[in-house]
């Protein structure tokens, strides 16, 4: 596979900051990472991957390793895997895992998350569990990078340079590459059926044009900076695949803006971090899946009720989520499953207009490097 970077993709583009062109560039990063790898009849074909059947019948259990960003890529694909595979996943930090001796055997898949394919705590935990025999497979957008050549497998994204510090169009095109292996597994061993496989490639598809009509309304995000532009502390809160979102959400807006926010899964807050909920706290809360909405509305009531201007991030449709909220902000409707490629769009958006409003280095955070190779 040859994947092709040129001077254009690697310059501004008419763009004030590399974030902004990096978040508009996900309908295509995310059509490229799928559709060139679908054959003639829209099956997915993975050529970099050897995974058969009975390999996969073999795995007993998966470790996804990854730093930062691609570390909620990772608890995202965990959600696609158990979902679709059934097969028990583990989520860890790189530079938990390397230190813990975790329980990885020859039966083990472990996959490795990392944009840059160099950051050396990835790098070294994928050292740690090959050596304790298991088989690694890697997604990564750089060709030929430390981690892709020791990998057994490797995905690649095809996000194209990715050039901010704040990684935006790598996750979302990690998180479709965690589809797809999902989704290649599950048809091999036959837990999901054809249709529904098809179904969810169609799905995946659609992706691409509802980012588009997110970003195309991105006049709404402003007016939300403008109102939380001047805060000093924010909350981020979500459940099921939304608090993975909210975690991505908020370390956005720290890395750029240098706004203090937590994430919190929405049920967990009333042991505690409601305390810290006052008159005009900014609280983002997702609540993209149908399943879990009214639990979401209700925890968005709690902290509204103590003071907090609630930003609510909801699928078109469930307008229910008006009666709480201060400001509503509507993804496109989509498959619970695949709401976290739509969901974080906006909170990218979010984080570059409130850097932006405050005059941060938007593309270069202080302190920040876009690849750590030091421990
Ligand atoms: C650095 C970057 C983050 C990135 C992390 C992992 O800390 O600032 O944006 O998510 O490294 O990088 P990787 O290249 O391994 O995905």
């Amino acid at each position: 596979m040859n994947i092709e970077w040129d001077v254009e993709a690697a310059s501004k583009g008419g763009y004030e900051h590399f974030m902004l062109k990096e978040i508009h560039e996900q309908p295509r990063g995310i059509k490229e990472t799928l559709t060139k790898r679908l054959d003639e009849n829209g099956r997915i074909k993975l050529d970099d991957i050897h995974l058969t059947k009975e390999d996969i019948e073999n795995i007993s259990k998966v470790y996804i390793i990854a730093c930062g960003t691609a570390y909620h890529a990772g608890l995202v694909g965990r959600y696609a895997i158990e979902k679709l595979v059934k097969i028990p996943v583990e989520v860890d930090i790189a530079s938990e895992f390397r230190y813990r001796d975790p329980f990885v055997d020859e039966n083990t898949l472990v996959i490795i998350v990392s944009q840059s394919g160099e950051t050396l705590d990835t790098l070294a935990a994928l050292r740690e569990a090959k050596k304790k025999g298991a088989r690694i497979l890697s997604i990564t957008n750089v060709l030929g990078s430390s981690i892709a050549r020791e990998s057994d497998d490797v995905f690649y994204t095809w996000a194209g340079p990715e050039i901010a510090v704040a990684s935006t169009k790598a996750y979302t095109t990690q998180l479709v590459s965690f589809y797809m292996i999902a989704l290649d597994m599950a048809l091999k061993t036959g837990r999901i059926d054809d249709a529904e496989y098809k179904r969810m490639i169609e799905e995946i598809k659609l992706t691409s044009g509802k980012i588009q009509h997110i970003i195309d309304q991105d006049s709404k995000i402003v007016e939300i900076a403008e109102e939380i532009k001047e805060k000093h502390n924010g909350f981020f809160i979500g459940r099921g695949l939304d608090y993975n979102t909210a975690m991505e959400g908020s370390l956005k807006m720290k890395e750029v803006s240098y706004m203090h926010t937590e994430a919190f899964a929405a049920g967990e807050l009333k042991h505690g971090t409601i305390a810290l909920i006052e008159d005009g706290t900014p609280v983002i809360g997702i609540a993209s899946q149908e399943k879990l909405f009214e639990k979401s509305v209700s925890n968005m009531k709690e902290v509204k009720a103590r003071g907090a201007f609630v930003i609510a991030i909801a699928q078109e449709g469930n307008t229910e989520v008006e009666k709480v909220a201060d400001r509503v902000f509507y993804i496109p409707k989509v498959d619970d499953i695949l709401a976290s490629i739509l969901t974080v769009i906006p909170l990218q958006l979010m984080a570059y207009h409130v850097s932006v409003m405050r005059g941060c280095d938007v593309d270069k955070p202080k302190n920040l490097a876009k690849s750590v190779t030091v421990e």
